[in-house]
């Protein structure tokens, strides 16, 4: 039985016990805290803020300023959820020192308990020196978005034989490098099914099949909110979008027709006050 409070230990348990990990995004306070009431075992403050929170139309503008204010939002709105901070486009490409530091202002400034990056064997000696430093780490392969330019799109991966070795060789290389965990974004079933069944850590899915360790998705994606783009793997909980745009004009003709507010909703003032104004 895992503790309320999700830990770093909960994902080995997780995968020892067969408990699914739930992971949601989150970039907000008042979002962080309804998926924490919900019992949601991680957040991750994904760099999808880019695109689901600020319009953008991909992730690579993100920077760590906008990376850290909203972690710090979904801090303070989450007592039992374990947060991760994903480390934006640019932040960890350059030297190991620039990318420690980045690491360690989503532990010290944001109160993240975790970074993600994305891509494995490129990157292994920047995420060792990350896990050096005392911060836990959650690979990402797959589908990496910070390299859609490289990758010419956002296409499906693993699919020929070369590629699935490597993902299959990445994973193992990020378990050895001491990664606790690892989303495996767009990648055939058999392929993550393959992948959960050799680590020893947890595998987290998006698009990526039944079979992982855990399972993740953009809030705005599964309530329905964010219209510019359904990717097939979503599954929609609610149509949350649909209730805005109904609520907003309910409000606009309640206006219009004075029904609101109403005398409950204001403040009066005593009467022997008002005739001294007058
Ligand atoms: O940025 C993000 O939200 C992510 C998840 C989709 C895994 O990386």
């Amino acid at each position: 039985m895992l503790n309320k409070k999700f830990n770093i230990n909960s994902f080995a348990d997780a995968k020892k016990e067969g408990h699914i990990i739930s992971m949601l995004t989150a970039y907000d306070y008042t979002t962080a805290k309804l998926l924490d009431e919900a019992g949601v075992d991680c957040i991750l403050v994904g760099d999808s803020l880019g695109m689901v929170i600020l319009g953008y139309e991909n992730t690579l503008h993100v920077t760590m300023d906008d990376m850290i204010h909203h972690t710090k939002a979904v801090s303070r709105g989450t007592k039992n959820a374990f947060i991760i901070g994903d480390m934006p486009f640019l932040s960890y490409h350059t030297d190991i020192k620039t990318t420690v530091e980045n690491a360690g202002r989503f532990i010290q400034e944001a109160g993240a308990q975790a970074v993600k990056l994305e891509r494995g064997r490129e990157i292994i000696n920047h995420i060792k020196a990350i896990i050096n430093a005392q911060i836990p780490v959650l690979g990402h392969l797959g589908l990496t978005p910070q390299s859609v330019n490289i990758m010419g799109g956002y296409k499906i991966q693993g699919k020929s034989a070369d590629e699935a070795a490597k993902l299959i060789e990445d994973a193992e290389i990020l378990q050895d490098a001491g990664v606790f965990g690892l989303v495996l974004e767009c990648v055939p079933e058999s392929i993550s099914r393959l992948i959960s069944e050799k680590l020893d850590i947890p595998t987290i899915g998006i698009g990526a099949g039944r079979y992982c360790d855990g399972q993740v998705l953009v809030v705005q994606d599964m309530l329905g909110m964010y219209k510019d783009i359904t990717p097939k793997f979503v599954k929609k909980y609610a149509e949350m979008g649909t209730g805005i745009v109904n609520a907003v004009q309910s409000y606009i003709e309640d206006l219009n027709s004075r029904q609101f507010p109403e005398e409950k909703h204001t403040f009066q003032l005593d009467d022997s006050v008002l005739k001294k104004l007058y």
